[in-house]
């Protein structure tokens, strides 16, 4: 069964470390990331873009599959699905499809409107019983066609936001959806710093968690960072096996061509990323 994220993250708040977000494209990225949960024993959210989604024919489709392969896997471990920057009409479709857990990413609007829209999710989310994300302050880069320019987000924007009874926050602390650039800056520690303060209790969230340093990801988890969103790390690697597969002629031995034999080099290297980063993050054995 799917759950909200609101009890893992409470937890991993409380306990310093982070539960990670690893987004999802297809079933084999699904399988390999719920058998690496559940092998290590550690809470996970599975996140899906509104192009992912698309791709995979509706969000309909998707809450079907994961929901019929956590059965099926027979996981234990909680599983959250997550709307990853969802519109508002986004927001609503997921909430209508069967997922656990939204974000509404209303970092574009004036913040008036963002309070509004977000406040009246709020109140929808907390009927059905499902978590909420809420984003001040843009991350930077592109994530699905949903670009950024990565301000820092204002520590009493974050206050009011929190306020309105999200689950969890998301705020632009210098971090870059994608892969770094050579001149990146770092997170800025002073706004995460101001902005726990302000938000006491509540789960910060860390986007565009690929490629930071391990030493930064340590830190923000020590300043309230309980949840750290993965993508572009298990693309690269899914790709880089798959690559490797290929070039080594792999699909014209034998019957390498069937896809189930072709996928599964990618699917091996999707586990080892996300083991790495639930390692990194403190999340095993916390389920
Ligand atoms: P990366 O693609 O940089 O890992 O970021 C993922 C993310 O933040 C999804 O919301």
């Amino acid at each position: 069964m799917l759950v909200s994220a609101e009890e893992m993250l409470k937890k991993a708040k409380a306990g310093k470390y982070a539960v990670g977000q690893f987004n999802i494209n297809n079933l084999e990225w699904t399988k390999s990331i719920l058998l690496t949960a559940q092998e290590l024993n550690s809470p996970v959210i599975l996140g899906v873009s509104e192009g992912a989604g698309k791709y995979m024919t509706g969000f309909k489709t998707v809450a079907a599959m994961v929901d019929a392969m956590v059965d099926s896997l027979g996981i234990t471990v909680p599983v959250a699905l997550h709307l990853d920057h969802g519109s508002y009409e986004g927001a609503k479709a997921c909430i209508e499809a069967g997922f656990s857990s939204i974000m509404f990413d209303g970092s574009h609007y004036p913040i008036e409107e963002n309070v509004a829209k977000t406040k009246e999710l709020v109140a929808i989310c907390k009927e059905k019983g499902l978590s909420l994300e809420a984003e001040v302050g843009s991350i930077g880069g592109e994530e699905d066609g949903v670009i950024g320019a990565g301000e820092c987000a204002d520590p009493d924007e974050c206050k009011a936001v929190a306020d309105l009874g999200v689950t969890m926050l998301a705020a632009g602390i210098g971090n870059i959806h994608g892969k770094y650039p050579e001149n990146w800056a770092g997170l800025s520690f002073e706004t995460l710093d101001a902005i726990q303060q302000k938000t006491g209790d509540m789960p910060l969230v860390l986007h565009g968690g690929t490629g930071i340093p391990e030493d930064m990801i340590k830190k923000a988890i020590s300043l309230g960072v309980a949840k750290i969103n993965v993508n572009t790390e298990c693309q690269l690697s899914f790709a880089d096996a798959t690559r490797k597969y290929i070039e080594a002629g792999k699909d014209l031995e034998g019957k390498g061509f069937d896809p189930r034999k072709l996928l599964a080099p990618g699917a091996e290297a999707i586990k080892a990323t996300v083991k790495e980063k639930m390692e990194l993050f403190g999340s095993v054995g916390k389920a």
